[in-house]
């Protein structure tokens, strides 16, 4: 069994996922932070985030473990997970996404992965995982998001909810709901609440 949770940058996707997954007892995959991954080594290297050819050569040492209280990313023996939600790879991981060459060598770490397990991201309902039986979108408005993730950021909530609306438009194109994907608006929902909801609809 495969569950997808995709959904709009700061919609709650990766504390909904590692929810899920506890409360069935499977990992959850987060892909967004591969991407995050391949964004921090090329900053690293002061390779170009646009060129594929100065990035893949950086990702053979790289791994996702898909632990269900959180996922941890790996380059080699050095946990990069620490040093993944910065604003620096918050303001490059889009160009590195909208990469094919990357994009294909995210796909092929997640595909290898056994199932059951819940995957989180964008496109893990439309191309990763389409065949997924259960699949939901998380939304909320731009000023919501900006103020959960002031929490998490020393920036303010308008600095914070421009970097996002932006990073919504550069993600557009593999950002598009599956047709058979359940929308939750987590607007007016706790964290609970969101994942209650989920679990409710898959019994
Ligand atoms: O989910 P998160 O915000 O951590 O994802 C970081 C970035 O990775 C997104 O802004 C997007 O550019 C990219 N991403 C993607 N496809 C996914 C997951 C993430 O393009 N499935």
């Amino acid at each position: 069994m495969i569950v997808t949770i995709d959904g709009v940058a700061a919609s709650g996707k990766s504390s909904v996922s590692s929810g899920v997954a506890q409360a069935l007892g499977v990992p959850y995959v987060s892909s967004g932070l591969l991407y995050r991954a391949v964004t921090l080594l090329g900053l690293e290297a002061g390779a170009d985030l646009a060129d594929p050819a100065a990035l893949l050569p950086l990702l053979s040492g790289v791994r996702l473990e898909p632990l269900a209280s959180g996922n941890r990313v790996w380059n080699d023996d050095h946990d990069l997970t620490a040093d993944l939600h910065s604003t620096r790879v918050d303001g490059g991981v889009s160009t590195v996404a909208a990469l094919p060459e990357i994009r294909e060598w995210v796909d092929a770490q997640l595909r290898a992965l056994p199932a059951p397990l819940v995957a989180e991201g964008r496109d893990m309902g439309t191309n990763v995982f389409p065949h997924a039986p259960h699949k939901f979108y998380l939304t909320a408005s731009p000023r919501v998001r900006a103020e959960r993730r002031a929490r998490e950021r020393p920036e303010d909530i308008p600095a914070i909810e421009a970097a996002l609306t932006e990073r919504d438009r550069q993600d557009t194109t593999q950002s598009a709901p599956a047709p058979d994907a359940r929308i939750i608006d987590t607007g007016p929902l706790t964290l609970q609440g969101v994942i209650d909801t989920i679990l409710n609809d898959l019994r």
